[in-house]
């Protein structure tokens, strides 16, 4: 399923939606992180994919590998960790805490009474665990039936006290609100929700490193954007609000096509553009896609995908899986990739759109496309995608070490 979004703008980037997100605080979110020693690498690789674009009929596919920028291997490192810092920062003022110092575990004596919970379909939960873990407060995690017990263990092993529910992803989101009133503690969320927001906007800031990064490698200057089109996968809309927002700031009315792609079964955004307002999925939201999982579209995401989204489209979950291996596999000049199942959502939305001659084209997608796609995680769940893609993640890494040898 596929719609153009009648209501994509192509004009300056909105002073309204400037004040709430902005390159500028993106830029102080990356200073502040670079700093964190639980960063392996600074900046992540981007990738050219040529024997893919070449079958594609495509000018180029670029793959942001997000994976291995940490060993939590998740683009969601980049998030809840700023907002926890500007979160502490807000709530004691006084104090004069300085951003690195807190991540170094500077003031982890004064902060080992302020707790902070949030729900997760996993990987938010797990960077926010271990940012926790490193300023020195307290972390809940508050998960939903159908995250896996792997998942479950990768969270717990940065310190985070685990409480399970029955029910879906939603569930979970008003069981941390309520507990957290319950006991005075403090929801870092990635979704808004009426009357929160200043958290969940920290949280999508922060993922404006990732465009960020991006225009670097590719030397951009002011004046062209160097890619014609993003795919950008959709949970609740934070990943594709932080992408979209620092793209279109940069570029106005020449920032490069978007489109989020979603699985069939959570397309709250989808349905949000049918509407014309964050609503709910018309699925039952369980997804192979466990990150993208979520049956309802945040309000706050929504305020920038309203205009800065070209097209909504679903995939299939066995679209995905599709996707997986063929990353996964490689070839003569594409890099073998361990993607995971949510970190494909892109190349299985670009995939199925170009089965379709007419959207295609009217996308402007042609033989000069030059299209960004973000590998948002690696193996977070190992034994799930083994099952998956049929071999272990450690032997794509072989194949991978194999294939650098060789060049
Ligand atoms: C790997 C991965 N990709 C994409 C997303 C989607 O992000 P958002 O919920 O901000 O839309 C998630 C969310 O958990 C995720 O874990």
């Amino acid at each position: 399923m596929l719609i153009v979004n009648p209501k994509a703008a192509r004009r300056p980037y909105p002073e309204a939606l400037r004040t709430v997100m902005n390159m500028q605080q993106a830029a102080e979110s990356r200073a502040w992180l670079s700093t964190w020693n639980r960063f392996e690498r600074p900046v992540t690789p981007l990738l050219g994919m040529p024997d893919l674009a070449a079958e594609l009929g495509l000018g180029k596919v670029l793959i942001k590998d997000e994976s291995v920028r940490s060993p939590l291997a998740s683009f969601k490192v980049l998030g809840a960790p700023v907002a926890l810092l500007r979160l502490i920062l807000a709530r004691f003022p006084d104090r004069g805490f300085e951003p690195g110092a807190l991540l170094a575990g500077k003031h982890a004596r004064d902060l080992a009474g302020f707790t902070v919970i949030s729900a997760t379909d996993g990987n938010h939960g797990r960077a926010l665990a271990a940012a926790a873990q490193s300023v020195g407060c307290r972390c809940v995690i508050v998960l939903h039936a159908h995250v896996s017990e792997e998942r479950e263990q990768a969270i717990a092993a940065y310190g985070a006290r685990i409480v399970r529910i029955r029910g879906n992803y939603d569930d979970s989101v008003h069981e941390a609100a309520s507990l957290a009133q319950e006991n005075g503690w403090t929801v870092v969320s990635d979704t808004s929700y009426e009357g929160y927001e200043a958290i969940p906007r920290d949280v999508m800031q922060g993922y404006g490193i990732i465009a960020a990064e991006t225009l670097e490698a590719l030397d951009a200057s002011d004046g062209d954007c160097p890619f014609s089109h993003v795919f950008l996968q959709g949970g609740v809309g934070g990943l594709a609000a932080g992408i979209a927002s620092y793209l279109w700031e940069r570029y106005g009315a020449a920032r490069p096509t978007m489109i989020v792609v979603e699985p069939r079964q959570a397309d709250c955004l989808y349905q949000s553009a049918l509407v014309g307002h964050a609503t709910k999925a018309s699925g039952p939201v369980d997804s192979v896609m466990a990150g993208l999982a979520c049956g309802q579209a945040s309000p706050l995401a929504w305020k920038f995908l309203e205009g800065g989204i070209d097209a909504f489209m679903t995939i299939e979950d066995q679209e995905a899986v599709d996707a997986m291996r063929r990353l996964a596999r490689g070839s003569a000049n594409d890099l073998p990739l361990v993607a995971g199942e949510s970190a494909v959502a892109g190349l299985a939305g670009l995939l199925r759109l170009l089965e379709s001659p007419g959207k295609a084209a009217e996308l402007g997608f042609d033989g000069r496309s030059r299209v960004l796609l973000i590998s948002t995680e690696g193996a977070t769940a190992p034994s799930l995608y083994a099952e998956l893609v049929g071999e272990a993640a450690s032997a794509v890494q072989e194949r991978q070490r194999a294939w650098l040898g060789a060049r």
